[in-house]
């Protein structure tokens, strides 16, 4: 498939086949994943999978009883087939950051990133999965890390790591409840795309 067809079939999947996903298979497709640019080329994201067998666990310690007992969206996604935890190690960033190389930059100091690029290269890294996903025409969900974030990552181990998201996969089973952010009326496309206004040169 054409990237340009990839891109524009990717949907986020919502509700899956009770059918568990090899585990060797989404290993494999993280690693391609991790072929994502990353700053510095500090490779500083993990991805993590929780196997089928585990998937109720990680929806124990993602979510909570009132959520599961009330959400439409519970009984879709509860089959996934797998999920992929997406983290990253800031240390590794504000060491590589310190080397003599980049010390110029002068981003040893946590602070000192407007934009933290742990998030950056975890975002660029879960793209390429969800368009490798989207490949071998599987389903994904990406929750945003907003909340349980300490129970999850004590449960998965990711002790040292920044959980960026959670990428919930499965075969679709085309139950999906359409998404209330859909209906929003957003920019197209390319009213996103600009062009900077030509200018006279700024003084130094
Ligand atoms: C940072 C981020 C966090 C998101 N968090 C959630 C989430 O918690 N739950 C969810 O169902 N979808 C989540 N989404 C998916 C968006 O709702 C979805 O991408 C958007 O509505 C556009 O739909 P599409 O991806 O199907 O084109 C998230 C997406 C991003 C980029």
């Amino acid at each position: 498939m054409e990237l340009t067809e990839l891109l524009s079939r990717r949907r986020m999947t919502r509700s899956f086949l009770e059918a568990p996903l090899d585990q060797d298979r989404l290993d494999a497709l993280c690693a391609e994943a991790l072929r994502a640019p990353t700053a510095g080329n500090t490779a500083g994201v993990r991805m993590t999978t929780v196997a089928a067998d585990q998937v109720a666990q990680y929806f124990d310690c993602a979510t909570d009883p009132h959520w599961r007992a009330t959400s439409r969206r519970f009984e879709g996604v509860r089959h996934a087939g797998a999920v992929v935890l997406v983290s990253s190690r800031p240390q590794d960033y504000f060491a590589r950051y310190a080397d003599v190389d980049k010390a110029a930059s002068g981003l040893v100091e946590p602070a000192a990133w407007l934009v933290p690029y742990w998030h950056t290269d975890a975002a660029m890294a879960t793209m390429a999965l969800l368009l490798l996903l989207e490949e071998q025409r599987l389903g994904a969900t990406l929750w945003g890390n907003f909340r349980h974030d300490e129970r999850v990552r004590a449960w998965a181990g990711l002790n040292d790591e920044v959980l960026f998201a959670s990428v919930l996969v499965g075969e679709p089973d085309a139950n999906d409840p359409a998404s209330t952010s859909l209906a929003r009326r957003v920019p197209s496309r390319s009213q996103r795309v600009r062009r900077v206004a030509r200018r006279t040169p700024l003084d130094d």
